[in-house]
């Protein structure tokens, strides 16, 4: 599946959600200005521009594995750390920052009781590890119904509901105490984007990002005229704009002191 992308493709894809969600999302899990925070799984730094704001942009650090986001949230938030490294192998010394946060990128980790524990060991001792995903299932619409129309023509097509993992308030839960992490807390956040017409939400599929995008790019012409007519069918044929609804789940919980 593919991250390589610009921001200006993923904003229209995921960020038009991430954005509004980096904010709902630190303000669940807290921070003050002057602490360390560091981004895990930056992309092109929705989170890392609010963390900046509210911490200072030289207290922030962000790491990602995609070159191309990297560089985006690089040059989006310029006094910020950003490395390109995996979740597993953060470069920074035990116990450097106050505040690790991860937005939607947990289910996208090849060993995410790993990558916990990198953040973990990161993390001062009484500071505070917080990460959010997508509630597939039910309230992520913009993906829930892309795969519930791919599933409408193909009855093997994938569905991130089904092949992903901590997309529950509860799965977080268990993660982050298994982890070790004390004042385990979670709540569902919403947010929601406006697509101008049908074609603003089904034309950035087919850039090819993230498991829906790699789904889409995937099909043959005739295939991919079907997934098209059973989305639009499925968003009730919309003849202009319209609103989806998103639900994230999020859990924050505490190094022990
Ligand atoms: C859905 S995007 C979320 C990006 C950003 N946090 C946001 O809220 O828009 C998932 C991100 O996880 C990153 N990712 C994938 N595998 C990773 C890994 N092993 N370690 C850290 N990040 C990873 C991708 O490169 C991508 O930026």
């Amino acid at each position: 599946m593919s991250f390589d992308a610009s921001r200006s493709a993923y904003d229209r894809y995921m960020g038009r959600y991430s954005n509004q969600l980096a904010a709902a999302f630190l303000s669940f899990v807290g921070g003050e200005p002057g602490q360390r925070a560091l981004d895990v799984g930056c992309g092109p730094g929705a989170l890392t521009e609010v963390l900046a704001t509210g911490l200072g942009g030289e207290h922030v650090a962000a790491a990602d594995p995609s070159e191309s986001f990297v560089v985006a949230c690089s040059a989006r938030v310029p006094e910020a750390d950003v490395r390109r490294v995996a979740a597993a192998d953060l470069p920074w010394d035990d116990m450097t920052f106050d505040l690790v946060v991860s937005q939607l990128v947990l289910n996208f980790l090849p060993d995410a009781e790993a990558g916990a524990a990198e953040m973990l060991r990161v993390t001062r001792p009484g500071g505070t590890i917080a990460a959010c995903t997508w509630d597939y299932a039910d309230g992520m619409t913009m993906l829930r119904t892309f795969w519930d129309a791919a599933r409408d023509i193909d009855a093997g097509a994938t569905d991130e509901a089904r092949t992903m993992r901590f997309t529950t308030e509860r799965e977080l839960a268990e993660l982050w105490e298994s982890a070790g992490l004390t004042d385990v807390r979670t709540r569902s956040l919403e947010v929601s984007t406006t697509y101008v017409d049908f074609d603003d939400y089904w034309q950035p599929f087919l850039l090819g990002i993230g498991p829906g995008g790699a789904y889409a790019t995937s099909l043959d012409v005739e295939r991919l005229a079907q997934l098209r007519a059973a989305c639009f069918e499925r968003l009730g044929r919309p003849g202009d704009s319209f609103t989806l609804a998103a639900r994230a789940v999020a859990v924050s919980g505490q190094r022990a002191g």
